[in-house]
């Protein structure tokens, strides 16, 4: 008991200075899916990998990764494995950001962090730098005092943001090397401010191109409009046989192993404080909101699959005009699964369905770019119990289990390769503009969940 109050004490102690490192960690712009910042993704693996040395983790390494296609973005390894008899948990987190475009629309530089009104503003504040250095501090406070009472692996990693195929090829090949008894997560959100939150589910999604070919080469619109087939209206007239008005996805059988949550989720989202025209104003933002007449948003957005069109690239963009017909174009479509889909069958049917309405004079591609399952976790397990209390004794208010939309590929691996359970505790908060401009933390969220993540570290070594 003393240490855990020198735990804590210390943490609140260097708070400022935890804010400061991770700020330095937010200048680092390490966008996973940009060729140009390799470099700057490995910078950050290796911020990453001296504090951890820094604080006295041992075995502290970079472990590279690859797929078929392209060389990935390292993981970073640490362990500290002195405690005898005690649970082992696998703290996880990823150090990749997505691009911060549009650029002109941030109040501040996305990789000049900012703190205005007590959040952090910049790429990778919550999502998920921010919550990552929490793990990292909370075991910077434990060690400190002398205090942790478990047996800890760290694995971050790179490439979460564009698919993780990297750390999923090493949970697959060495499994053993990250044996552990539960997995801890720091990824997702809080339902509301003030609100401590368990996340249970995630959605999982495969991410696809689809390419159109028309014309051997760009043409002049006007000498060959009305003869030659426009790959953009194509792409216009598949897309929009992809789902209906009432945001039924079209694709035969897609919907075959969608399950039903269960009774007592269904209640418990019922119970939850939701008010759909504060969330349409406040969250989307729009004049009305769209989806699956008859279900709640938490439903549409949680346990239904969804299907979404990034950006649809080549032809004309610039300023002005030019009477061109594109020789090519291409979709960038995304489509979110849920238990008991899979992201190889979903993608068959949605590739079937795709060349089955494609138009005439069309050629085709559909290309998968990466993919992820979707996961439900246990929550019938201690690990979850004492998690449930260490947010509500930190929060003061009972902690609520939701699932998230998003999708975290290699919560799905931890489960079913390394069979371990999975607590993913969250601390992010409804309006911090994941993915968009102007990403916060909120940062007493931040130091909030360092000191949940301490008490749930301690009463795990009880
Ligand atoms: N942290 C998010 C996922 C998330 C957000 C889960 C909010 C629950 C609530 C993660 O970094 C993410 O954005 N994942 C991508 C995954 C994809 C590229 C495979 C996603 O969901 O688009
Ligand atoms: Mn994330
Ligand atoms: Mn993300």
């Amino acid at each position: 008991m003393a240490e855990m109050t020198a735990t804590v004490q210390f943490a609140k102690d260097n708070g400022t200075r935890f804010v400061g490192e991770l700020l330095e960690l937010l200048r680092i712009p390490s966008i996973s899916t940009d060729p140009e910042r390799v470099g700057d993704v490995r910078r950050a693996a290796e911020f990453c990998a001296a504090e951890l040395t820094r604080i006295g983790m041992e075995k502290v390494h970079l472990i590279e990764t690859s797929t078929t296609t392209r060389v990935g973005h390292p993981l970073v390894y640490a362990e500290w494995l002195h405690a005898a008899g005690k649970p082992t948990v696998l703290m996880y987190g990823h150090y990749d950001v997505q691009p911060a475009e549009p650029l002109d629309e941030w109040k501040s530089p996305p990789f000049e962090p900012e703190i205005r009104d007590g959040n952090v503003y910049a790429r990778g504040a919550v999502d998920d730098k921010g919550q990552m250095w929490m793990h990292v501090k909370a075991l910077e406070s434990l060690m400190s005092a002398g205090a942790l009472p478990v047996n800890v692996r760290v694995i971050l990693e790179g490439e979460e943001e564009v698919g993780g195929e990297g750390i999923a090829a090493f949970v697959r090949e060495h499994g053993d090397e990250l044996k552990a008894d539960v997995a801890l997560v720091s990824d997702t959100e809080m339902f509301a401010p003030e609100l401590p939150t368990l996340c249970v589910g995630l959605r999982g999604m495969i991410y696809t191109e689809i390419e159109a070919r028309g014309a051997r080469t760009d043409l002049h619109s006007g000498m060959y409009g009305g003869a030659a087939p426009n790959p953009f209206v194509a792409l216009a007239q598949v897309i929009a046989k992809l789902k209906d008005e009432n945001g039924k996805i079209l694709i035969p059988g897609f919907y075959d192993k969608v399950q039903t949550p269960t009774a007592d989720e269904l209640k418990a989202w019922k119970a939850l404080p939701f008010d759909e025209e504060h969330y349409r104003e406040t969250e989307v933002g729009s004049t009305e909101l769209t989806g699956e007449p008859g279900l709640s948003v938490m439903e549409r957005t949680w346990a239904r699959p969804s299907l979404d069109v990034h950006g649809m690239p080549g032809g004309f963009i610039g300023a002005g005009a030019k009477t061109v017909i594109p020789a090519k174009a291409l979709a960038k479509v995304s489509l979110r699964l849920v238990p008991d889909m899979t992201p190889a069958e979903s993608f068959a049917q949605y590739k079937s369905y795709v060349e089955s309405i494609c138009p005439k004079g069309i050629v085709l591609e559909v290309r998968l770019i990466h993919s992820g399952d979707p996961i439900v976790v246990s929550t019938d397990n201690l690990y979850v119990k004492a998690a449930t209390e260490a947010m509500h004794s930190v929060f003061g208010k009972e902690t609520v289990f939701v699932r998230g939309g998003g999708s975290i590929p290699i919560v799905g691996d931890f489960v079913r390769e390394l069979k371990i359970p999975t607590v993913m505790m969250g601390f992010g908060l409804p309006d911090d503009n994941l993915h968009a401009p102007n990403e916060k933390f909120h940062l007493a969220n931040f130091h909030r969940g360092i000191e949940s993540i301490v008490l749930w570290l301690a009463a795990l070594g009880e």
